[in-house]
């Protein structure tokens, strides 16, 4: 494993196995009354988040106190950034009080690179944990969707997953991009044509990728999975789609679609990494359908980031539960 969790890139099959099998093991400890495991006791997690978090900021810092590790919150706005500090010295700053860990989330593309560049130039030893950078990459939130999903539907291999939505702005788009193919899964990417990236058409060189702009059409091939993207209207600059309303009708998981999906395949399930915008991508009745793995997906994410902690911090000390 690697000294930083930066893209999923980094990981290849044999990577994402074994911190999947990992998470596995620490779901174990969140069954227990007693949620504490000694394996980074005295090491230290900051998590340090420059955009607004409830579930990943949240679930790190619990998947670090669970392994016994300090885990300290510093956001944006009540950070020294604030008054004009720049990142570089507010991430130097912070390393120089010895911390094993920054867990970063920043609003621009490649930030959390650009940070454990400037740490590997300084021999700084702090580890780098993406949690998101922009439109770009969020990784754990792919581990965590894939291992919620193999835990419903077994393994990936061969499974046919669509993501739809808001491709464009979608970091967690990014990272399932990467990540499910590896672990063998079918990926369809449905989107309005003015929310497909403008290289889309390239990924359908790769094996195993499909584009699409009609939902329905996909709906009726029974995929096994609809990952649905929430819509970031904080990222857009311009219309994207003329309302709401049109939106939901051409791209949203409406009650209709979700008998049409059960219809075509009733082991389907939904995912979608929240925060949901409830009758715009996704309606009620799917968020909360049986088939709905959405807090599923949150609970998998601190077993996920449990893993993912040890490996970087401690996997050379011994078994991790
Ligand atoms: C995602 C994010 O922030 O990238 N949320 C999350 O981490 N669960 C997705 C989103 O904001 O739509």
């Amino acid at each position: 494993m690697t000294r930083h969790l930066l893209s999923c890139s980094d990981l290849d099959t044999d990577a994402i196995r074994t911190l999947l099998d990992t998470a596995a093991e620490m779901h174990e400890v969140q069954r227990r009354e007693v949620k504490k495991l000694p394996t980074l006791r005295g090491r230290t997690v900051i998590n340090l988040f420059f955009e607004d978090s409830t579930r990943t900021r949240s679930s790190f810092e619990i998947a670090g106190k669970w392994m016994s590790a300090d885990t300290i919150n510093i956001t944006g706005k009540g950070s020294s950034t604030s008054k004009g500090e720049s990142l570089r010295d507010t991430v130097k700053t912070i390393a120089a009080m010895s911390v094993d860990a920054i867990v970063m989330r920043h609003s621009a593309s490649g930030a959390a690179h650009q940070v454990a560049g400037w740490f590997d130039g300084e021999g700084v030893p702090t580890s780098v944990i993406n949690a998101g950078d922009g439109t770009h990459e969020h990784p754990t939130q792919a581990l965590l969707d894939a291992y919620t999903m193999e835990r419903r539907l077994g393994s990936l291999e061969g499974r046919h997953i669509a993501i739809v939505g808001d491709v464009t702005h979608s970091r967690v788009f990014r990272s399932n991009l990467i990540t499910l193919p590896r672990l063998g899964a079918r990926v369809t990417v449905v989107a309005p044509p003015t929310l497909m990236p403008s290289g889309a058409a390239a990924w359908a060189d790769h094996d195993g990728f499909t584009l699409s702009n009609d939902l329905d059409a996909v709906i009726a091939e029974a995929p096994d999975a609809l990952m649905m993207l929430r819509v970031q209207r904080e990222r857009m600059s311009g219309g994207f789609f003329p309302t709401p309303r049109e939106y939901t009708i051409g791209y949203g998981l409406t009650r209709d679609r979700l008998r049409a999906l059960t219809a075509a395949n009733p082991e389907a399930v939904i995912c979608h990494p929240g925060p949901m915008n409830r009758g715009l991508e996704i309606a009620a009745d799917a968020a909360d359908a049986a088939s709905s793995l959405v807090l599923d997906q949150v609970s998998s994410g601190v077993a996920v980031r449990m893993s993912v902690l040890y490996h970087l911090l401690a996997s050379g000390e011994g078994s991790p539960a």
